[in-house]
């Protein structure tokens, strides 16, 4: 199941990391990295220095995000906990005030608000900037099950500011590990 998971989403990850297009010197913001999936796809082709900053702000999602950043020896990514409803440039803290890219996957649909939180984070690119969004959604007037299913994914995905057990296995249930 979980792996199902992944695999349908993995090409639409990795297409949205494409469109991104991260080259070395670019600073890149990774809006609610949840476990840090997108970072493998970005790190081949980023530079050695800062250069991705993330936020999320489930205290459980940095715990396993830091994990993993530690695991692979990335030193130029630096995560944030933060609201992304209430984000500023002030706390992103750019290196050269610059920020390149914005990516944000599976995240704006479970946040409320996301409207606004994609203009707040458009606004902080550079005029020649990129943002790239990848998400779910589910058509109006689709029937029960996918609605319910929608409900389940939103629950599951909120899990993120709940202990670090309840996460863990909200994560595999969205087959974000
Ligand atoms: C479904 S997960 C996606 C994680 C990751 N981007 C990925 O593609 O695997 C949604 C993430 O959004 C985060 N999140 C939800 N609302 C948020 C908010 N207002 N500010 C920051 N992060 C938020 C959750 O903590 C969770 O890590």
């Amino acid at each position: 199941m979980t792996s199902l998971w992944r695999g349908t989403l993995d090409p639409h990850r990795q297409d949205a990391a494409r469109q991104l297009r991260p080259e070395p010197g670019v600073t890149v913001l990774d809006l609610a990295y949840g476990t840090g999936l997108n970072f493998a796809l970005l790190e081949p082709a980023i530079g050695p220095t800062e250069a991705i900053v993330g936020t999320d702000y489930s205290s459980g999602m940095l715990a396993r995000a830091a994990h993993r950043v530690a695991q692979h020896g990335w030193s130029n990514v630096r995560l944030l906990q933060a609201d992304a409803r209430t984000l500023t440039t002030e706390q992103i803290a750019l290196p050269h005030g610059r920020l390149h890219r914005v990516l944000c996957t599976l995240g704006l649909s479970v946040m409320p608000e996301w409207e606004s939180v994609f203009q707040r984070t458009f606004e902080m690119l550079e005029p020649v900037g990129r943002y790239a969004a990848m998400d779910l959604y589910i058509e109006p007037g689709r029937g029960l099950l996918s609605r319910a299913l929608d409900l389940g994914y939103r629950v599951v995905a909120r899990c993120g500011s709940q202990p670090p057990l309840l996460v863990a296995v909200a994560a595999a249930l969205c087959g974000l590990r």
